[in-house]
């Protein structure tokens, strides 16, 4: 292959495809006339897309109302999310879920299948006692039952708050007890990379932790593997099902009542339950999976997302099953068990759009940069990322390797908090340049803005990216934390914006480039993580005293994480390369692997302003190899800077 780097320049543009654009479900006209309807009258514009998408028990009156920070969508209609998933795909055996597992196993459940087993599994549920507002925590891979798990909570109106089954016990159990949940559904164990992960002894892990609000543990038995029973509390999937088949009727949730609870990193050291509603949730949901992702019954849409995190469950759960098309779903490692398997599993499933995170790109294309020539892939027609900028190198790869030079690309800038995709491309329209996610959807008046709030209209000037108007998938809040919500969204510019937490700039086209964030949370391969997380989980060691941490920029993963560390008096003497090894996996307990830091350097103290703040400024200079610009004349000791340069 070429060196394509050598010939790539910033702004080099790719325009739409024409072919695709001869059928893309939205044209260049009519982005344009929903760019002008939105601006004429926004609140029609949501009106009409709420009556045209959902199918609604009760309609609703009232579009939009409430003031900032608090906003109610389509208050007084009436609906449930699984008669918009399921109900009304049943009768055309069609295909809803194929899922591959890691050891190549196939399934495939239609939405009539999917219909059933929803329906069962729901009324086992509510032969359990648990009823509307009661709160269930699930804790499994990514296979057909998380989804039936997920579905049936939304079909009886129980607010479900999917933990990724990478966290570690004391993360799910924070989680666990945060939210109150009733209830746990898990797993025996899974495989993962060939090895087994004991899901429900992590799960007990936690529950031993002290979870009082737990009356029942739901084990879906997956792997086979033997797990402690405790009779008084667990209770096998199988064996509460129905003997025979059952309907059960899809609670009537009113719009705003909430869906699901997901917990994300903030800049504490306690991850914050981001709660969404279920009618504007959904809605986002639909027409950003029509709009962005161009989806049609016909497609089968794989996206790599794991059910834990919100891309599972907007662009793998409910956008595309509202949408009434095809997901392909597999819970194994990308590279298992050779780096070839995303390739082998597009060619073998036909798969026609592929939406995955960067640092997943950038791993496989280190890998085997030419592995993809080995497979067909000829039935991809759209390709998709998200999670955190993607460099030209791999954008430019994964457009001619993976898109064969003919499949447009949508970068998509969203949040755990936004719901839904909030600036990307439409394909077979929007003109595009790796690495900027292009201009906000139809709908999303997003911005950027200096210090003072004052709108940046200057070509590459950075500030500030904010949302200034309402939009229905928006967050309603964190759980049981009001506070908190209004502070970290809000504040800042006193309730004009929400505030995404990031930093952006607009060239002289008007795309918008993401340049980061502007708060302590760091993006590890595409996952949010808080630093003052890392280093809570760090000083709770008993050899620790004190830790600041800091990323850097990290080839694969994007960014990267640097642990500063002091020890406690009468450690230090201990051996630091066995002590750097043992925290990280000290990380790895308390959070889970993904907060593990890459590097860690132990000095005899960590360098403070007067006023005793931790000069973060200059740790990331030293993180990043980059010259120092703090004065660091204040250190008390020269040597201290020697030693958080020497790094483990
Ligand atoms: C943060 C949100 C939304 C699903 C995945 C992550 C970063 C997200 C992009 C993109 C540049 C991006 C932002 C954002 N981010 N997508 N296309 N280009 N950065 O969800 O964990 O809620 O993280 O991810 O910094 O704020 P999340």
């Amino acid at each position: 292959m070429k060196n394509i780097e050598s010939s790539l320049k910033e702004s080099r543009t790719y325009k739409p495809n024409p072919k695709f654009a001869s059928n893309s479900n939205v044209t260049k006209k009519q982005l344009d006339d929903l760019h002008k309807n939105y601006q004429n009258d926004s609140e029609q514009f949501w009106k009409d897309l709420a009556i045209n998408e959902i199918k609604w028990i009760k309609q609703f009156e009232t579009c939009c109302s409430g003031v900032a920070p608090y906003y109610k969508w389509f208050e007084d209609g009436e609906l449930n999310v699984t008669e918009n998933c399921l109900d009304r795909f049943i009768g055309r055996s069609k295909n809803a879920i194929i899922h591959i597992s890691e050891t190549n196993d196939k399934n495939i459940i239609t939405y009539d299948e999917l219909f059933v087993l929803v329906n069962n599994f729901s009324w086992a549920l509510q032969n359990l006692g648990l009823k509307k507002g009661d709160r269930v925590i699930i804790y499994m891979p990514t296979i057909p039952e998380s989804i039936i798990a997920v579905l049936s909570c939304a079909r009886l109106g129980l607010i479900h708050s999917v933990v990724f089954a990478g966290f570690s016990s004391e993360s799910l159990a924070n989680r666990i007890n945060d939210c109150e949940a009733k209830a746990i559904i898990t797993v025996d164990g899974f495989k993962r990379n060939g090895k087994l992960i004991q899901a429900k002894k992590t799960v007990d892990d936690a529950l031993a932790l002290g979870c009082k609000s737990v009356l029942k543990c739901i084990i879906f038995k997956h792997n086979g593997n033997r797990i402690a029973f405790n009779h008084s509390q667990d209770i096998w999937w199988d064996e509460i099902l129905p003997n025979k088949d059952k309907i059960v009727c899809p609670e009537k949730m009113s719009s705003e009542d909430l869906l699901f609870i997901l917990y994300t990193s903030g800049s504490t050291g306690k991850p914050k339950g981001i709660i969404h509603s279920t009618a504007g949730y959904l809605l986002n949901c639909i027409i950003t999976n029509k709009w962005v992702f161009d989806l049609k019954e016909e497609d089968i849409f794989w996206c790599t997302a794991d059910i834990g995190w919100i891309t599972g469950h907007s662009y793998v759960i409910y956008g595309p099953l509202a949408t009434g098309s095809t997901i392909l779903i597999y819970d194994g490692a990308p590279t298992y068990p050779k780096p070839d398997r995303f390739w082998r599993i597009i060619q073998d499933n036909k798969v026609t759009i592929f939406y995955t995170a960067p640092t997943a790109i950038r791993t496989l294309m280190k890998l085997g940069e030419n592995l993809p020539d080995n497979f067909n892939l000829e039935s991809l027609r759209l390709l998709g990322t998200v999670g955190e900028p993607i460099n030209p190198k791999a954008w430019v790869w994964y457009q001619t390797k993976i898109g064969n030079s003919a499949c447009p690309i949508v970068d998509t800038w969203w949040q755990t908090e936004t719901g839904a995709n909030m600036i990307a491309p439409l394909p077979g329209v929007t003109e595009t340049i790796p690495g900027t996610c292009t201009q906000a959807l139809p709908g999303i008046d997003a911005l950027i803005v200096d210090e003072k709030g004052n709108e940046i209209n200057k070509a590459n000037q950075g500030g500030y990216l904010v949302i200034r108007k309402p939009w229905p998938s928006m967050l309603r809040g964190i759980w049981g934390d009001k506070k908190r919500y209004q502070e970290t969204y809000w504040s800042k510019f006193k309730n004009k914006y929400y505030v995404t937490g990031d930093t952006a700039r607009k060239d002289k086209y008007g795309n918008i480039w993401i340049m980061g964030r502007a708060d302590d949370v760091v993006n590890i391969s595409g996952h949010r993580l808080g630093t003052m997380e890392i280093e809570s989980a760090i000083v709770s060691h008993d050899f620790v005293a004190e830790s600041a941490v800091v990323s850097y920029k990290h080839e694969i993963k994007g960014e990267a994480i640097h642990a500063f560390v002091t020890l406690k008096d009468g450690y230090s003497e201990v051996n630091k390369k066995e002590l750097a090894e043992k925290l990280r996996e000290w990380v790895k307990t308390k959070i889970g692997s993904i907060a593990k830091p890459d590097k860690i350097s132990f000095s005899n103290a960590l360098p403070k302003t007067r006023s005793g703040k931790i000069m973060r400024r200059l740790l990331r200079n030293i993180a990043r190899g980059e010259a120092i610009s703090s004065d660091t004349s204040t250190l008390e000791n020269e040597d201290i800077l020697k030693q958080l340069q020497n790094i483990l």
